[in-house]
């Protein structure tokens, strides 16, 4: 009124009265359900069978020791869902790591808060227990120093992380959900940190038919499935020298040659950081649990299912000069050998799908104490 009324006694300013200010475009979200009192996430554990396995043992202390509480791993879950961590409100974690795909996302690249795709296929989320390096290059140590980094991340959701504790401080939910975590209703991002990796702590994969399967000696195997087993485990192929242990990963990244030259293909993985070609193309050796879920496969998502996967470690593996030796025609030797030519059959083909699906988890990818709150 008063810049009008001023306005007016000028001659020739109209066109210098100002613009309300743009209304706050952020959809109002209602306040997140949880139940009363918390899921019990910090009674979550993985089976005996697990801890007492050798390869777990060593590769316990890799993993994240953080401790796990209900409340933290509950404000955890609410941040995880929130699009209002994003510097438009839309994108959250779970547009990119869906639930139903164990945490994953069925595009080969990602799309967040700017519209370009991730130079990367998002990745499956579980069993973090037992991981200590992060993404497809392991560039990051620790959990804890993973999860901030999307929220920041100009196409994944783009927040100025100086400007995110007051921003959730002034949503009316926050309060109280940190004080219930960290006995302080503050919000900083030490806590934020801590209660998104308490949440991916209980991300834990260990219920598929496969697990059923080692305790029944695999009583209700299809002969398909049956023989997919043998040829995964057999010398063979060597699937399991790599994609080992219970987790079916390894802490190593290996080359296992997608291309002869990955950093003329545009993305060289661990080569891209140490510059020498002995590192090009060498990438985070993923957990084959839930396998069928995650869709499409690779660090670029190039292929789109697990029958191109199969073809491609059967008979379509190129001359990479530092191919892992596990994949050469001679096996455990020196680096650098000709691929090797599995030259499956059909049949064998089929076989090895079949039993990748095994791997399969029934429980996480349903479990209500993981789902979205909002
Ligand atoms: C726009 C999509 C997108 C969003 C949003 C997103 N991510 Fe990711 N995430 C990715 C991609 C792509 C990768 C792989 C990137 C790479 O390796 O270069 C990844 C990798 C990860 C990894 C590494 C997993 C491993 O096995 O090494 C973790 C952990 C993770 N994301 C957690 C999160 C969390 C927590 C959030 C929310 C705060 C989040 N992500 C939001 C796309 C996304
Ligand atoms: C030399 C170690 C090695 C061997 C042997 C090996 N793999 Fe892999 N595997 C890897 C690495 C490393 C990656 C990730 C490569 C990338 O994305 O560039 C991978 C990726 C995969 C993926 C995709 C994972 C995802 O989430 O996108 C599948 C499926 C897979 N391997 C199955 C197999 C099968 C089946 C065999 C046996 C025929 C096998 N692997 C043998 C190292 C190996």
């Amino acid at each position: 009124m008063f810049i009008l009324a001023v306005c007016l006694a000028i001659a020739g300013c109209e066109r210098a009265v100002p613009e309300p200010d743009a209304p706050d475009e952020t959809p109002v979200l209602s306040p997140p359900v949880l139940p009363d009192p918390p899921f019990a996430y910090s009674a979550l554990e993985f089976p005996d069978a697990w801890l007492e396995d050798p390869a777990l043992q060593l590769f316990g202390g890799f993993g994240a020791d953080l401790e796990v509480t209900d409340a933290g791993a509950t404000l955890g879950r609410v941040l995880f869902y929130d699009p209002q961590l994003s510097i438009d409100g839309t994108v959250s974690c779970a547009t990119c790591h869906q639930q139903a795909r164990a945490f994953s996302d069925p595009v080969a690249q990602s799309t967040g808060v700017s519209g370009n795709p991730t130079h990367r296929n998002a990745m499956a989320l579980f069993n973090f227990r037992y991981q200590r390096r992060m993404f497809w290059d392991l560039n990051t140590v620790g959990l804890e120093n993973q999860v901030l980094q999307p929220i920041e991340h100009p196409d994944e959701m783009a927040m100025d992380l100086a400007a995110l504790p007051a921003h959730l401080a002034d949503i009316p939910y926050y309060p109280a959900l940190f004080e219930a975590a960290f006995g302080d209703e503050e919000v900083t991002l030490e806590s934020v940190q801590s209660a998104l990796a308490q949440f991916l702590l209980t991300f834990q994969s260990y219920s598929a038919r496969f697990d059923a399967g080692l305790e029944n000696d695999f009583a209700g195997f299809t002969a398909s499935e049956l023989l997919g087993k043998d040829l995964f485990f057999n010398g063979q192929t060597r699937c399991n020298q790599c994609h080992s242990g219970k987790n079916l990963f390894s802490t190593q990244p290996f080359i296992n040659g997608l291309e002869v030259d990955y950093a003329a293909a545009g993305d060289a993985g661990v080569g891209a950081l140490s510059g020498d070609p002995f590192d090009d193309g060498r990438f985070k050796t993923v957990s084959l649990r839930n396998i069928g879920l995650t869709a499409p496969y690779m660090h670029d998502g190039r292929f789109a299912t697990l029958r191109e996967v199969v073809d491609f470690y059967s008979d379509g593996i190129q001359p990479h000069p530092f191919l892992d030796e596990r994949l050469g025609e001679n096996g455990f030797g020196s680096p650098g050998q000709a691929p090797y030519q599995l030259n499956l059959t059909e049949v064998e083909r089929e076989a090895l799908v079949d039993f990748l699906r095994t791997f399969d988890d029934t429980v996480m990818v349903s479990a209500e104490w993981l789902s979205n709150p909002f």
